[in-house]
């Protein structure tokens, strides 16, 4: 999984994406470059993601392509003929966690419990999702995990802003956020690009 930690090294946080039309893929991913923001995770949520994605890899080479809300083997190979070079999902199964190994999709799995984290662990991911990062006990939750379990990184995803973020970036477990803020769904809507720079440039200074 190293190629998965050099990853998340790229930036303290990972936009998640809901895209609804793939023609605003391209100036979303110029908008978050613009503002220092290189890694995106696009999610299979909506019809318009894998073409936004296939967008993006064609026309931003700069931009490390996630695939989100990937939830079967289907959508790992989906995503990685779209281009990603990595797949989030909210949680894991074994089906899912085998499949991404045969396409080749490196795979950042969630977990909530140490329980969930120790399983993956055991199978050989030692970076993960913490999902729903705020409703399932936040960085307090992150923070008293890292002394049993200090072999595991964490990604926290879900409830996080750009105002709590460096609640989360202060462990030493984390290394990345990930979250919704930079680019609402409503902002690439109402192609808002400019809003979008201006807060992936404050959030990639955090
Ligand atoms: C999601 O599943 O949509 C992500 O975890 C992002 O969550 P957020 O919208 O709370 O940032």
């Amino acid at each position: 999984m190293a190629n998965l930690r050099s990853i998340l090294s790229l930036g303290p946080v990972m936009p998640v994406i809901v895209i609804d039309d793939a023609n605003d893929a391209v100036p979303l991913a110029n908008a978050l470059l613009e503002g220092g923001i290189n890694t995106i995770e696009v999610t299979l949520r909506t019809s318009a993601a894998l073409k936004a994605m296939s967008e993006i890899a064609q026309s931003c080479p700069d931009m490390v392509i996630g695939a989100g809300t990937v939830l079967d083997g289907e959508h790992a190979r989906q995503a990685l003929d779209a281009g990603a070079v990595f797949a989030v999902s909210p949680g894991a199964t074994q089906s899912l966690i085998d499949e991404c190994q045969d396409v080749g999709l490196d795979l950042l799995p969630g977990a909530s419990t140490a329980s969930e984290a120790m399983s993956l662990c055991a199978q050989g991911f030692d970076t993960l999702k913490f999902f729903p990062a705020v409703p399932a006990g936040g960085a307090p939750f992150l923070k008293s995990l890292a002394s049993p379990l200090p072999q595991i990184t964490f990604c926290p995803t879900g409830g996080i802003t750009q105002q709590t973020a460096s609640d989360f970036l202060a462990l030493d477990n984390v290394m990345c956020v990930g979250g919704s803020w930079l680019a609402t769904r409503q902002d690439i809507a109402n192609k808002d690009f400019a809003k979008i720079t201006e807060r992936a440039i404050a959030a990639s200074q955090l």
